[in-house]
């Protein structure tokens, strides 16, 4: 396998239509984007940026650096990973191997349940983010709404490490509590407004056959969802409402379709009102929510 140009004067473009050519024999579908964002990772700027005078020349260091971030991505390591962050709802969230790339889609599960809070009031608001990886659901919730607190839970200790850092650097851990937990062990007793979730949701079956970005790089314990890959909500399903104040809303992130119609069914068994399937950006039935 070939690496980015590392020797002599090379140009930005040298640079990129090297990585672009190792990028594409590796697989990667977006190798030109890629090779530029990894560029622009490197330089501290933004992709357009690099595109704005391609005969700049790379120092040998930052040549050197380029040429391991493109290796890196050759592997079919996360883009994201490798420039160390992601940019959810408007908030830049650090990313280390122990925690999921946050995706777009979850952007519109926090949006949903912004809108199921109950209005402003005398009283401060509590939301549970079960299973909170990086942090992105719990950061984004608590800067959505100043009258909110929120406890981000994990089972992953390396992952709730990753959200406390991400709360620290977003000013937002007087209000985010990281607690490492097995689903909502220890926090039994708090009366929550709002519990989220984006549960590990894959059934263990597809695991095997997903692109190497996920399948290779990304915590099974962020991916595998048991069988179905429902056995986290069915937990969440079977114990979310003694967690709740009444009227309270749990909403759930799923692999979406059936298992999102299958999601819906395990609340409502579960005692939960009023429960409603939300399409994601593409028209999938992805989320869904029910009272307390
Ligand atoms: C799909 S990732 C979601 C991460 C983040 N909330 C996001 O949306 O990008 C699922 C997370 O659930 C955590 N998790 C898995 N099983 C858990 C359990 N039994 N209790 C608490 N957290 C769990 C994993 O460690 C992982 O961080």
């Amino acid at each position: 396998m070939g690496a980015a140009v590392t020797s002599g004067a090379a140009t930005f473009r040298e640079q990129l239509d090297a990585a672009t050519t190792t990028l594409e024999a590796a697989g990667v579908q977006t190798a030109r984007v890629d090779a530029e964002w990894l560029l622009a990772g490197l330089l501290g700027i933004g992709r357009a940026g690099v595109r704005i005078d391609l005969s700049r020349v790379l120092s040998a260091p930052l040549a050197e650096r380029y040429a391991d971030a493109v290796r890196r991505r050759a592997r079919r390591e996360p883009l994201q990973r490798i420039l160390g962050w992601e940019d959810f709802l408007g908030l830049r969230i650090r990313l280390t191997e122990a925690v999921l790339v946050p995706r777009p889609e979850t952007e519109a599960l926090v949006e949903w349940a912004l809108t199921l809070l109950p209005p402003p009031g005398p009283r401060r608001l509590l939301a549970l983010d079960l299973g909170t990886g990086s942090g992105c659901i719990a950061c984004a919730l608590a800067a959505g709404r100043s009258d909110l607190d929120v406890v981000a839970l994990d089972v992953s200790l390396a992952a709730a490490a990753v959200a406390r850092d991400n709360a620290h650097a977003l000013d937002l851990a007087p209000r985010v509590r990281v607690v490492v937990a097995d689903l909502l062990e220890g926090v039994r007793d708090l009366s929550a407004d709002l519990i989220v979730s984006n549960p590990p949701y894959l059934p263990t079956g597809l695991v095997a056959g997903l692109e190497p970005e996920v399948r290779s790089h990304e915590p099974r314990i962020a991916l595998d969802g048991g069988a179905d890959g429902l056995a986290l909500v069915r937990r969440l399903a079977a114990v979310g409402r003694t967690c709740l104040r009444r009227a309270g809303v749990l909403v759930v992130e799923t692999a979406g379709g059936a298992q999102a119609a299958a999601a819906a069914s395990l609340l409502r068994g579960a005692g939960f009102q009023s429960v409603a399937v939300r399409a994601d950006l593409a028209g999938v039935d992805r989320f869904v929510a029910g009272n307390a």
